[in-house]
């Protein structure tokens, strides 16, 4: 990990490193690549949900190759377990209108679905012109809800995993590999 030149002090949580950067990126541009095709000709509007999207969301646009538009959305669970039962709060909304246009829309990881299904549903009352999902980490052992997935970077095991966006209370966030956590930082922290 050191090859990376992160602090030794950023790694003391981490196990082992699942994706480098190099393999991120590389499937990063695969997915550009493929998006630039399917829209070539057409307006595209690329929505992201923060926080965990930055990293992936900034990569990918640098790799699609036509001309696009970025929007961004915010969501709070109530609590870990109002989450669980689908409740998803909406803290912030989209500025520009989606309505006749063509959407891609950005998540970094997809667990249960329940935050993507509702958003998905919230796009979908605003008429756009098509709404199609990219995701870079696909867990579906935990799924509850079947979801259209139409780009996919990764499909994984259901590990608790960070870095490149993804955190664990906040933390390693700025990573540039995609790691997995010492088993004692996850009991330790529930
Ligand atoms: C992650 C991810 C999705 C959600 C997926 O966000 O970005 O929004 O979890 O989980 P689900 O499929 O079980 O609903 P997180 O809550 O970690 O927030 P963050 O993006 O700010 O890190």
């Amino acid at each position: 990990m050191a090859e990376y030149g992160v602090n030794p002090e950023c790694l003391e949580g981490i196990d082992r490193i699942l994706f480098t950067p190099e393999q991120i990126q590389a499937r990063v541009s695969e997915l550009g690549a493929q998006i630039s095709r399917d829209y070539e000709g057409r307006s595209l509007l690329i929505i992201g949900v923060l926080r965990g999207v930055i990293f992936f969301i900034s990569d990918l646009m640098r790799s699609i190759k036509i001309p696009i538009e970025v929007d961004f959305m915010a969501v709070s669970s109530y609590s870990a377990d109002s989450r669980e039962m689908g409740f998803v709060r909406l803290i912030k909304d989209l500025e520009l209108s989606i309505t006749g246009r063509h959407v891609v829309f950005v998540e970094d990881i997809i667990d249960t679905g329940l935050t993507l299904n509702y958003l998905l549903r919230t796009l979908r009352t605003r008429n756009p012109a098509s709404l199609e999902v990219c995701v870079l980490f696909n867990k579906e052992k935990k799924r509850l809800i079947d979801l259209p997935l139409r780009y996919k970077g990764f499909d994984i095991p259901d590990y608790y995993i960070v870095g490149y966006g993804l955190d664990h209370r906040e933390k390693y966030r700025n990573m540039p590999f995609v790691g997995l956590l010492k088993a004692e930082v996850l009991q330790n922290n529930g």
